[in-house]
């Protein structure tokens, strides 16, 4: 028997069986009830969508009581131990883990798309000495849309298949070519016989060495943090890129959108907040005090809490790993004290415990970042590459659901009622 919700409309005394599907009703189901005769029907109220499944998705999976994350069904921990970023950007966008012939052809595609236009340098070269590194990222995305005109054809398969890989091997090299404008370093070239995050990082940090040469543990820990960082279902920059997405407009001004969302303090921008807080703090006698303040409602503890994980992030658990590895090369980064500190007291106070506020994916991947040698400003740029692969995942998704619209929430009108238009001398 098909299960249905029973909803009595006490003022008219009329029953109404709504349907219950995965766990949901639908809300169109609810605009056959009444709420004045002449009315469109009842909406649901959800600022901030925290009760709204707004489509159906293949593609991650979150249990945030549990802790758990799977892309494609596959947990974060096992891609995290035996994958690599290519490996699962490919599953993420595709479905399936590649076979070695398919995982051969993606590199080199991959590989062979990481060169940017030249014009790419003059846009860029625009921007002050100090811009912030997101900025310039977030209008270079944009920008690209200029140099494929093709992009617009977002129903063709072949179109959507080339943009999906000139966007992946494109970012890591926008990403450098920002970071090499605030340092002040010409841009370098991309090396095809690297990895993907081993020519990221000669882009980065390549001098005058014939041929740059990463460090294996700092390429393999860029790598895993890309996969940690690939994608995670429906979060604000994800929301804006299928809702940007849903007007028809193509990839890269959608994606461009998506970054921007994902530049905000609250979601890409929190580890370049956490380097902030922690660097602000200074010490770890501070921290009882800052605790107490945050307590107080004077601020956040930033890099702490979750919309849907209410446990320990699992992200958070793998980085604290690799922070450990990373030290080892890098040495130990002086901020690690006081975030060790911050997060045991935090995790012992009853304010964060009855919240179910744990550290979450960024509380510690700035620590890591900055001990790498990037600037802070350069964290939400880190975050944006690996995330560019699931952001045209559900981009595609959203496209060829037949279910889905351009996006259009409803609102209720709260302002004046109908009034008429006074001049402005007879304005009061
Ligand atoms: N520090 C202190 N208190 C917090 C924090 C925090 N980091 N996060 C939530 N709270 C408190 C709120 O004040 C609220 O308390 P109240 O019930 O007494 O009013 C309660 O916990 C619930 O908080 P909400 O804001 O309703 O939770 P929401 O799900 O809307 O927010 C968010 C989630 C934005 C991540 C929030 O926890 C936050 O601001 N964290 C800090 C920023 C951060 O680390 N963001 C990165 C998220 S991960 C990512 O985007 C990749």
């Amino acid at each position: 028997m098909a299960e249905t919700l029973t909803v009595t409309d006490n003022r008219t005394g009329k029953k109404y069986e709504i349907p219950v599907q995965d766990g949901t009703i639908r809300a169109m189901d609810l605009r056959q009830i009444k709420v004045v005769p002449d009315e469109f029907g009842l909406m649901t109220y959800d600022p901030a969508f925290t009760n709204t499944a707004a489509c159906r998705s293949r593609i991650t999976y979150i249990d945030g009581d549990k802790g758990i994350l799977m892309y494609r069904g596959y947990p974060i921990e096992q891609l995290a131990e035996h994958s690599d970023f290519l490996e699962t950007s490919y599953l993420i966008l595709r479905g399936e883990l590649p076979t070695s012939a398919q995982m051969e052809q993606w590199t080199h595609e991959v590989t062979f798309h990481t060169m940017l236009h030249e014009n790419i340098k003059t846009l860029l070269q625009g921007f002050r000495y100090d811009s912030h590194p997101m900025g310039m990222f977030i209008s270079a995305v944009a920008a690209l849309s200029t140099f494929y005109p093709d992009a617009k054809n977002i129903f063709d398969v072949e179109s959507r298949r080339l943009q999906t890989i000139r966007l992946v091997a494109k970012v890591p090299s926008l990403a450098a070519y920002a970071f090499r404008h605030i340092i002040g370093r010409p841009y370098v070239l991309p090396d095809n016989d690297l990895s993907f995050s081993g020519n990221f990082l000669n882009m980065l940090f390549k001098m005058t060495e014939p041929r740059y040469k990463p460090h294996p543990v700092l390429e393999r820990a860029l790598d895993v943090l890309f996969i940690l960082h690939a994608d995670h279902e429906q979060n604000c920059s994800t929301h804006a890129m299928r809702g940007i997405g849903s007007s028809h407009v193509d990839p890269y001004s959608a994606l461009a959108g998506a970054a921007a969302a994902l530049y905000g303090p609250l979601h890409g921008g929190a580890n370049e907040a956490v380097l902030r807080m922690l660097t602000e703090i200074g010490s770890t006698d501070h921290v009882p005090a800052f605790v107490k303040r945050v307590k107080g409602g004077d601020g956040r503890l930033m890099g702490f809490g979750h919309r849907v994980y209410k446990s320990y992030d699992p992200r958070a658990t793998i980085i604290k790993r690799i922070a450990d590895l990373v030290f080892e090369v890098t040495g130990k980064n002086p901020l690690l004290k006081i975030a060790l500190e911050l997060e045991r007291i935090a995790l012992e106070d009853d304010y964060f415990v009855s919240r179910r506020l744990y550290p979450n994916v960024d509380f510690y991947s700035g620590l890591i970042y900055q001990a790498m040698g990037f600037p802070v400003s350069m964290f939400p740029v880190l975050f944006a590459i690996p995330r560019t692969a699931g952001w045209i995942a559900q981009w595609e998704e959203m496209l060829t659901d037949p279910e889905q619209k351009i996006a259009r929430p409803r609102q209720i009108y709260i302002g004046s009622a109908k009034r008429d238009y006074v001049a402005r001398d007879k304005r009061k």
